[in-house]
């Protein structure tokens, strides 16, 4: 089979991997990849992946079989239906089932045909109304632009002022588009569990849970991030969680999306807080976690190929799918200054001895292989998962790993998993 992958982080680089162990792939292509990515077929760059002709176009003269969509842009672009469009086959949803992600209202629009736990909220689209509602609102306040903002669009705060200057900012055009709409809804109190389903519309398998840390700093102190490091399995999930997510939350939402003429192909991603009053949806997401795909592929044991390529036809079976009993820790090494301004272009020493650890893999995320070596261009750099029969020697492993990268003014937290 020949493959095309879109997107360029640690997720995909983690894709790549996993599907280039699959007997039945011939080629894999990604754009615009990266250095991690190069070691399993061409990386093509200087295009956008947020095009759909340009998309099309290259799946086209590459006689691609499938594509295989990582980030969310891509999908909110409406790339996917441009390809279903010219008949290629293609994991991930298309623009209207992609708004899972890409509006939060529609999200809650969703939740609320379907029934599912959630935080109350209101949305608005002018300044007066939100900033009236924040002062009548209980405390913590979550307010959030309606569309993708790269993560940065949410803002939870105990602070009022703080919480109503932030409404105004996504609503006089902070964000773009992205703000015209803001959410603003209930605060949920509890532990954060990612459960992520593959689905081809109609028959949803689920992938094991993993924890993400979002705070930049040790004990979850510090800004929001992309994700700075992750853990799978979790200890202590009530044990049906997992089915209950994909019963009571995933059919509902697909059997909605299927009302509405809405093929739904590709992962969903539920972020589900743990409160003291049962689970409830934070979030969805149109796509993999990101860190989470680290520790969570690592750890599957079926050809991710077949999976996608049947999800992608509307043939997913519906056997579970197998995992190995081994754990997985990821810590994200990011650049000086991330996530406001990580600084860029610095070289970047060590890859090779700590992927040459036991038991340790490094994925690639915003880096760049120049003439000189490998330098960062991103915010989050590298991702160094140790594997292991248990947490903490998988933990032992990642951190034996990242004391051997070298980057100038890097960071990363050294509580993951502990
Ligand atoms: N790790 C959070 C996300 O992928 O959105």
């Amino acid at each position: 089979m020949r493959v095309l992958l879109l997107g360029s982080g640690g997720r995909e680089h983690t894709i790549g991997w996993k599907l280039a162990q699959s007997p039945d792939l011939d080629l894999l292509i990604s754009a615009p990849g990266n250095p991690g990515l190069a070691d399993f077929g061409p990386i093509v760059t200087g295009f956008d992946i947020n095009d759909p002709e340009a998309v099309t176009a290259l799946a086209i003269a590459n006689r691609v079989d499938l594509v295989v969509v990582g980030p969310e842009a891509p999908l909110a672009a409406g790339v996917v239906d441009s390809l279903i469009a010219a008949r290629i086959r293609t994991c991930g949803p298309g623009r209207e089932g992609a708004q899972l992600e890409s509006s939060k209202a529609y999200a809650k629009h969703v939740m609320g045909r379907a029934g599912i736990p959630t935080a109350p909220a209101h949305t608005f689209t002018d300044v007066t109304a939100a900033i009236d509602h924040l002062a009548t609102a209980p405390g913590p306040y979550v307010v959030k632009a309606d569309g993708l903002a790269a993560g940065k669009g949410v803002l939870v705060t105990q602070d009022l002022i703080a919480a109503q200057s932030w409404a105004r900012l996504c609503l006089e055009g902070h964000f773009g588009d992205a703000g015209s709409t803001v959410v603003v809804e209930d605060y949920l109190h509890g532990p954060e569990v990612s459960i992520f389903v593959l689905t081809d519309g109609v028959t949803a398998l689920p992938l094991a849970p993993a924890r993400d840390y979002k705070r930049l700093q040790d004990g979850d102190n510090g800004p929001n991030t992309g994700g700075m490091g992750t853990f799978s399995p979790l200890a202590g999930l009530p044990p049906d969680l997992v089915d209950w997510t994909v019963q009571s939350i995933v059919h509902p939402v697909l059997d909605v999306l299927r009302e509405d003429s809405i093929t739904y192909r590709g992962f969903i991603y539920v972020g589900l807080v743990l409160t003291d009053e049962g689970p409830k949806v934070l979030e969805f997401n149109s796509r993999l976690g990101d860190p989470e795909t680290q520790v969570v592929l690592p750890r599957l044991d079926d050809d991710l190929l077949g999976l996608l390529a049947a999800a992608a036809s509307g043939e997913l079976h519906g056997k579970p799918l197998s995992w190995l009993p081994d754990a997985a820790v990821d810590v994200v090494i990011a650049a000086e200054g991330y996530p406001e301004r990580p600084e860029t272009g610095r070289p970047i020493l060590g890859i090779d001895r700590a992927a040459a650890h036991p038991n340790a893999l490094v994925f690639h995320a915003g880096t760049e292989r120049t003439a000189q070596g490998i330098i960062s261009r991103g915010g989050r750099v590298l991702n160094v998962v140790g594997t292991g029969p248990d947490i903490p020697s998988a933990r032992q492993t990642a951190y034996d790993a990242v004391a051997e990268i070298e980057l100038e003014g890097m960071h990363h937290r050294t509580d993951i998993a502990l």
